[in-house]
């Protein structure tokens, strides 16, 4: 008889957490998932990618019958704001999600240890007061907001939020102040727009989106402006004093100068997340985190301790929930014997907004950097759907290696850039070049035949500018 309770305990049940702990069970070992939240999901399904979408999802809608886009194809409708039932749906959408994990729990013979776990040794955990022993743990406790010191957040009183409050909005506010022009900031940002707030976005840095390629960030900022969101970039608050039920924010330019004020009904601070270590001893275990909070792993995502492995938002890399899950399945697959692999070059990444933004592989400037390359573009306004569609906004761009052909990045902006972006990926995982792409025949009409043509651009050859 082993000492072990579990072959496998995973701390967290996240994307990455949750899904680890399945495929560990599928491959015939005794596993365990501790989290410390009422629900299964993490971050993403309880207060991250799926309420997010819901409410993306349905402001789109409003947007659509209020802002005419509607009455232009002959559907004249006044929409009505029922922001409870919006509400509504989007916590059904959770339940229904966090649910089916704790089904596939119960399927899959997971045990679920409720509690917040602590390492009390290298093989030993405790959670809810009892010692857990297990041969292998996997660390995937996820990330949370960064706070932003001066700005405190109070998601209970509504006024200065993090993306948790700001899903939760009992009212449309008059003027939403949001600080970070990153993905949280135009998702959520866009929501609050749609339904009839103005919004402010200020951005430290002189773009917004960073880590985006150059040409997505500037277009991105035309369209978003275009929207009615107005940018105060290179921009940095300082302060953040509730009075009532407003909040006034001292704003600096980023490099020094005069301060001003700007009033605002809700704040939301979302200047990124940080990983979740506080709480788990990791000294007990021997484990450190670097400069960044982040614990390192190798490459089959093993820690400095043997034993214990690593995934997801905690570790380096973007966090992003199909990231962690891959992670998680390669992870379990490693602890089997088997050989699990991610290939960290080729993540998508997409910030859902309308148009949506989508990217995989190297930006422009970067792949510079490395060598010389090819550029391929496309507009989707000289795509026959994007055009029949009324969504004239937006690019495919294809950047190649210029010796090989090899695709080094691909670049959207489009009504449906998360779709399209599927087919990049898959291709540069294939190791395609763009005459690849080019010659593959894609259906028409579709907003994918733009990633056809900018491939074909990539040689000069596009059939439609
Ligand atoms: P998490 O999902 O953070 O899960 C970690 C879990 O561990 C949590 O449930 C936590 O309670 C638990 N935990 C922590 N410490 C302990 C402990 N000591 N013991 C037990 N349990 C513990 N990503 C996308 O790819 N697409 C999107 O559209 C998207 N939208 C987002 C929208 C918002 C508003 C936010 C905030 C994030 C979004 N993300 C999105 C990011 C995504 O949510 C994360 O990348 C993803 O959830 C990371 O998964 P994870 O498993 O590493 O961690
Ligand atoms: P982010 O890193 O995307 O953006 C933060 C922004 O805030 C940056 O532009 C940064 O320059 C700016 N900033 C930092 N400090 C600032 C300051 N003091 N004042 C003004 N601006 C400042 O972080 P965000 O939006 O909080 O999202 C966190 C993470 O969640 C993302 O990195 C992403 O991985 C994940 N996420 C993913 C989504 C998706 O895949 N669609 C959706 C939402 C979140």
């Amino acid at each position: 008889m082993s000492d072990f309770d579990y072959d496998v305990l995973v701390i967290g049940a996240g994307p990455g957490g949750y899904v680890a702990a399945i495929r560990a069970a599928q491959l015939g070992l005794k596993t365990a998932c501790a989290e410390g939240r009422e629900t299964l999901g993490g971050t993403c399904l309880n207060v991250g990618c799926i309420p997010s979408k819901a409410m993306l999802h349905a402001s789109e809608y409003f947007e659509a019958a209020a802002g005419g886009a509607m009455a232009k194809m002959g559907i004249k409708v006044k929409p009505e704001l029922d922001l409870d039932t919006m509400h509504g749906q989007r916590k059904d959408a959770v339940k229904g999600l966090t649910g089916g994990i704790e089904f596939l729990f119960k399927k899959n013979k997971v045990d679920w240890l409720k509690g917040y776990a602590k390492f009390t040794s290298a093989d030993t955990v405790e959670v809810a007061g009892k010692a857990v022993r297990a041969k292998n743990i996997i660390i995937a406790t996820g990330s949370s907001v960064t706070p932003l010191p001066g700005v405190e957040v109070d998601n209970a009183k509504g006024v200065i939020v993090d993306s948790t409050g700001a899903l939760e909005l009992a009212k449309v506010p008059g003027h939403m102040v949001v600080i970070g022009g990153g993905v949280i900031g135009l998702e959520l940002g866009s929501v609050w727009r749609r339904l009839g707030a103005k919004v402010t976005c200020i951005e430290f840095l002189d773009q917004i989106l960073p880590g985006m390629d150059g040409d997505v960030r500037k277009e991105a900022n035309k369209i978003f402006k275009k929207q009615g969101i107005e940018f105060k970039l290179k921009t940095k608050v300082t302060k953040a004093e509730v009075k009532g039920k407003k909040a006034v924010l001292t704003l600096e330019p980023a490099a020094g100068g005069d301060a001003e004020t700007l009033e605002a009904d809700v704040v939301l601070v979302s200047i990124g997340r940080r990983p979740n270590t506080d709480g788990l001893a990791l000294d007990k275990a021997g484990l450190s985190v670097n400069k960044r909070g982040q614990i390192e792993t190798d490459h089959d995502f093993r820690t400095n301790v043997p034993g214990i492995w690593a995934i997801g938002d905690v570790v380096p890399g973007p966090m992003l929930a199909h990231k962690a899950e891959d992670e998680g399945i390669a992870c379990a697959e490693n602890i089997a014997g088997l050989t699990g692999i991610v290939n960290h070059d080729v993540i998508p990444s997409v910030v859902y907004t309308m148009p949506e933004i989508a990217g995989v592989g190297l930006t422009e400037e970067a792949a510079k950097e490395r060598g010389e390359v090819k550029v391929g573009k496309f507009p989707m306004l000289a795509n026959s759907r994007a055009k029949t569609n009324h969504e004239p906004d937006g690019f495919v761009k294809v950047i190649a290696d210029a010796k090989s052909d090899r695709v080094l990045g691909v670049w959207c902006i489009a009504s449906v850039a998360g779709t399209m972006i599927a087919q990049a990926a898959q291709a540069m995982e294939f190791g395609a070049t763009s005459e690849d792409i080019a010659y593959t025949c894609h259906a028409h009409p579709t907003h994918s035949e733009a990633v056809k043509e900018a491939a074909m651009a990539v040689t000069g050859k596009p059939i439609h500018i």
